[in-house]
């Protein structure tokens, strides 16, 4: 049987995300928005391009009609406001809180069994509101932004030693802004730790670039925010999970006393399969690190605070 994955929010990032799903044959998909006649326009749009691109999805489009998701293996929720220039993603906390509760709840009557990918910004905080409205247990609720943060972090490592962005293996903790904890330690090509590649100052200058990835798109795009990063990383999660295939990858996901970390969401490696998280991956950080971490979690934490206080 086919497998199924709702994205919910057919802007670029929900769009790109169906279009990748569908392109690589992963699953037939709902695409589902607010908008009128945007959803069933796009899904089409990648319907036809089916016998170019050679695949055989169905594709969906809908306004708001939640059955459609029913049964679905996966939903994927990037709906909600993208930042602007000027605006960081803890702008978005009081809208996008308000329509991920809504969407969550839509889909927890649809989909009581699926495995939420939550995209939508502020990442970390998003991804407490989807857990404490779907109700679902926290191995199927898991966040993307380690995944597109690390990639990032890749294609500046590559660009910069001229390799192949293959021989590259890169790993981000901590929450999905500002804050986030480029590792170069454990950064490598080809297995080299990057520390032996590159001057500490060049490090410290791609990190930076990566902490601040999202917002230099933003800056040249004007209009909204990256998109085909975003996307793609979230359909490496969708594969991962569909194929069962047991990937470590950095998500965030609800911590409970793992890093020392209590009763927050926040990115660090774990393994996704087919049951969604199947495990905290932990590693022994250096005291630097870890402190790094607790302030990205002090953050996240800060975001909780605020939208418990925007709820009472
Ligand atoms: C980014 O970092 C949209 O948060 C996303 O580009």
């Amino acid at each position: 049987m086919r497998k199924k994955v709702t994205v919910v929010g057919a802007g670029q990032v929900g769009a790109t995300t169906a279009m990748r799903i569908a392109e690589k044959e992963l699953a037939d998909v709902v695409l589902v928005d607010v908008l009128e006649g945007v959803p069933a326009g796009k899904a089409l749009d990648i319907c036809e391009a089916g016998s170019i691109e050679q695949h055989d999805c169905k594709l969906t489009g809908c306004t708001d009609e939640y059955i459609n998701a029913e049964g679905s293996d996966i939903v994927v929720i990037t709906a909600g406001l993208a930042r602007k220039p000027g605006m960081s993603r803890d702008d978005l906390l009081s809208t996008n809180m308000k329509i991920m509760k809504s969407v969550t709840r839509e889909i927890a009557l649809v989909a009581p069994e699926s495995i939420l990918i939550i995209v939508s910004n502020p990442l970390d905080a998003m991804c407490h509101v989807a857990y404490e409205s779907s109700g679902f247990p926290k191995n199927r609720v898991i966040g993307m932004a380690g995944v597109l943060d690390s990639a990032r972090f890749k294609a500046f490592i590559a660009q910069e030693l001229d390799v192949s962005v293959e021989n590259i293996q890169a790993f981000v903790l901590g929450g999905h802004g500002d804050t986030m904890v480029p590792l170069p330690r454990f950064s490598t090509v080809a297995g080299i730790p990057i520390t032996e590649l590159m001057s500490s100052d060049r490090i410290a200058a791609l990190v930076d670039r990566t902490r601040k990835g999202g917002a230099e798109i933003v800056e040249l795009l004007k209009t909204g925010s990256a998109y085909y990063a975003p996307a793609s990383a979230a359909v490496e999660m969708v594969e991962a999970i569909l194929k069962d295939k047991k990937k470590i990858l950095p998500c965030a996901v609800y911590l409970e006393g793992e890093y020392g970390i209590n009763d927050l969401f926040i990115g660090v490696p774990v393994k996704l399969g087919g049951t969604g998280l199947e495990e905290i991956i932990q590693v022994e950080l250096t005291d630097e690190e870890k402190e790094g971490l607790q302030n990205s979690a002090a953050s996240v934490k800060t975001l909780v605070d605020d939208m418990e206080r925007l709820d009472a």
